[in-house]
């Protein structure tokens, strides 16, 4: 979709189709959907329509009922921070910013907060939040299309004929006076100075598809180092070295339904102090929806180590990337089942937001033909396995087991002080369920 089309699905012509599109929208008939509507509207248009509806529905896991009318790209859902991520984040920004009213004095108004930047803003993940959260926000990316579909995600948003940035009435979704706008810049040469803080998203795919190496993200990651050495918030990939990451700088890992989403990188007035210590925060897991939080100030390094006993602990991805899992250990009375092994272990069943609990039925030798007979006599038929610190294949030690019963199971495979060992385990209830 080029800008001319989108501009033309904006239009009344345009509008229309989409309703109609998203009236009898089918993906698997698709095809004859569109040599219907080609008798009546150009070919360009009925594509991008039929995109915008697809993608308006892939969008609803991240962005809920918003999706419905908001429009995308294909690249720049995909790097679009959820609904839920952004939310959170953005609270936290407005808790610091907030309070500083109208400092940056861009806006008069009293219902204005500090004004922030959201470099690479994207289709508006969150620039919405941001504005959301009642900040004065000024968006920027360097795509056109992008930018302009930030525009309208703001706009829509914001209730039907409310451009951004002017008082409207009281809008779903956004504060009763929507401050924020969008402005096409390469990020770089925009002047930082007039803001409170800024957000920074840089984008981590390039034509060849998804980058893994920060230098290879855009804008740089010098660009990145020095933004964190003002009051900055950067979103970066969860794999993000701990030693990349500066000096007076937290590192916040951030989960949602169990999946790691992000390291997002706090700098300035915007790193937290822990509670009880008032120290800078260096490491922080953040677990979603719960918004619970362990930082390194919790953490005292070590846990004890012991043979499993009758719960398995499995701490949340956030946690693990954060390097807290000795921090749970106090928290559920437990212990390691090895030093290097991200699995505790605890007589308690103590339900916490930062692991998933399950009660060990039986602990046995990791050896086929003895894990063969236990799943028969229990008759397990549906086998779930994880492992970790062992040369397993899930998959292939699944077949090799070929359970054939009625129940289900999970078998962990795990590493432990004494040599390796399979767990037959219950996920309890009282753990937070997956995504
Ligand atoms: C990861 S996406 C941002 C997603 C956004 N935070 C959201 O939640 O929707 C990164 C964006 O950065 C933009 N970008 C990359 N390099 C840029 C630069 N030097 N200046 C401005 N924008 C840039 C890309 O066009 C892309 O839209």
């Amino acid at each position: 979709m080029d800008l001319e089309v989108f501009r033309a699905l904006r239009g009344p012509a345009g509008q229309g189709l989409l309703a109609d599109v998203e009236a009898a929208y089918d993906e698997r008939a698709a095809i004859a959907l569109a040599t219907r509507l080609r008798r009546d509207h150009p070919a360009d248009l009925v594509a991008a329509a039929l995109t915008q509806v697809a993608l308006r529905r892939r969008a609803r896991t991240k962005f809920g009922p918003d999706a419905d009318r908001m429009f995308f790209t294909r690249d720049g859902l995909e790097q679009a921070t959820t609904a839920g991520v952004a939310a959170y984040r953005a609270g936290r920004i407005a808790a610091v910013l907030g309070a500083e009213g109208s400092s940056a004095g861009v806006h008069p108004d009293q219902a204005v907060a500090a004004q922030v930047a959201d470099l690479c803003c994207g289709i508006g993940g969150d620039l919405l939040a941001l504005a959301r959260a009642g900040l004065a926000v000024t968006g920027f990316d360097r795509d056109l299309l992008t930018a302009e579909i930030a525009r309208a995600n703001l706009a829509g948003l914001a209730g039907p004929d409310v451009p951004p940035d002017s008082p409207g009435p009281p809008a779903p979704g956004l504060p009763g006076r929507v401050h924020a706008r969008v402005e096409v810049a390469d990020v770089t040469d925009v002047d930082r100075s007039v803001y409170a803080g800024v957000v920074a998203d840089p984008a981590r795919r390039s034509g060849r598809g998804r980058v893994f190496d920060p230098a290879d993200y855009s804008p740089p990651w010098s660009f990145v180092t020095e933004l964190l050495t003002g009051t900055a918030c950067v979103k970066t990939a969860p794999i993000i070295p701990h030693s990349l990451v500066p000096a007076q700088v937290e590192a916040e890992w951030i989960s949602e339904g169990r999946e790691v989403k992000e390291a997002a990188l706090w700098s300035g007035a915007l790193r937290s102090r822990a509670e009880r210590s008032g120290e800078p925060v260096r490491r922080r897991a953040t677990v979603l929806p719960a918004a619970a939080g362990l930082t390194d100030a919790d953490d005292p390094g070590e846990a004890p180590v012991s043979e499993p006993r009758a719960y398995l602990y499995e701490p949340d991805g956030a946690v693990i990337r954060a390097g807290l899992v000795t921090a749970v250990a106090p928290l559920v009375d437990g212990a390691l089942v090895h030093p290097k092994i991200a699995y505790l272990t605890s007589d308690r069943d103590v339900p916490t937001p930062f692991a998933t609990a399950y009660r060990v039925e039986e602990v046995l030798p990791y050896d086929v033909k003895v894990l063969k007979r236990a799943l028969r006599a229990r008759d397990v038929g549906t086998l779930t396995v994880k492992k970790r610190g062992v040369d397993v294949d899930p998959d292939v030690l699944r077949k090799r087991l070929a359970p054939r019963g009625s129940a289900a199971a999970t078998l962990v495979v795990t590493r432990t002080a004494a040599g390796s060992v399979a767990l037959l385990v219950t996920p309890l209830s009282s753990s937070p369920p997956p995504a």
